[in-house]
């Protein structure tokens, strides 16, 4: 692997300083393997989050992004590895154990209902952590994302793509998890408003939640995020503070091949 802030850090601060990690180590995944049928799509793929950080994994269409993630949240069954959150074990964990735990993902595709009012969509994200709406975490969704105050009343059928997928973080974030996994936010956005929803969850993760993106808007990511890393054809090929990867070769090899030289 690729490591692109190289150490040989000698202690954990040591570490802590060469990779400008901070924070407890709150999501461990090691060697994770996840396939479909007989196909195997990802070999053996290990990353961290540590509590409060913004981490962002980059990588091509079919890379295994969204597979590596929804088998970290147990909506793919795992074929190895292991997944370790807040020291707790949930490599066998069921969702509602993972979600319990605080591990939180928005899938990719604005996953809504349709039939329910944006309030309803948005309550039921207070539900899966057993907080009953309160209102003043409706308001906070509220002022964060303002399309969604003016539509609150409405199905979210009537919603554009757009706002769907804004209301699916909303729901997302009103659960107040420790960890808040995010699969694409940026589908089907106006450049504008993926700087807003990232601005927004990185206040949130200056408040203490951590955030795991994936995102094909390497650019933007990476403005926001701590740390990231890098994964083809389901293995991790690089990693390392977020500044780094912007400007290294193996950012550009990953998206333009071995050989680019632009
Ligand atoms: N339901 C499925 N059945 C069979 N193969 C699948 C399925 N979902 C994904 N794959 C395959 O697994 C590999 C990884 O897919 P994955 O969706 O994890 O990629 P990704 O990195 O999230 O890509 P994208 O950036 O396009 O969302 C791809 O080769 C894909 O074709
Ligand atoms: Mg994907």
């Amino acid at each position: 692997m690729h490591d692109i802030a190289p150490s040989t850090p000698a202690s954990a601060a040591d570490h802590a300083a060469a990779t400008g990690r901070r924070g407890e180590l709150l999501l461990r995944v090691s060697d994770l393997v996840v396939g479909y049928g007989k196909a195997e799509v990802v070999h053996g793929v290990s990353f961290d989050v540590h509590a409060g950080e913004f981490v962002v994994i980059l990588g091509r269409n079919g890379a295994g992004k969204s597979t590596s993630l929804q088998a970290v949240s147990a909506l793919l069954p795992k074929r190895g590895g292991k997944v370790e959150f807040a020291g707790g074990d949930l490599t066998q964990a069921k969702p509602p154990q993972v979600v319990g735990a605080g591990l939180v993902q928005v899938l990719e595709g604005h996953r809504v209902f349709h039939a329910l009012s944006v309030e309803e969509n948005l309550m039921i994200g207070t539900w899966t952590r057993g907080r009953r709406g309160d209102r003043t975490r409706l308001e906070r969704i509220y002022a964060l994302f303002p399309e969604l105050a003016d539509k609150r009343h409405q199905p979210a059928s009537r919603l554009s793509g757009g706002q769907q997928q804004i209301l699916a973080v909303g729901a997302g974030v009103i659960a107040e998890p420790r960890l808040l996994v995010l699969d694409e936010p940026s589908a089907g956005l106006a450049p504008m408003v993926i700087t807003r929803i990232l601005e927004a969850v990185s206040a949130l993760c200056r408040e203490g939640m951590a955030i795991l993106l994936v995102e094909q808007m390497v650019e933007t990511a990476l403005r926001f995020a701590d740390h990231g890393y890098l994964i083809e054809t389901g293995r991790i090929v690089g990693e390392g503070r977020a500044e780094a990867i912007r400007h290294s070769d193996a950012l550009r090899s990953v998206y333009l091949g071995r050989h680019a030289t632009a």
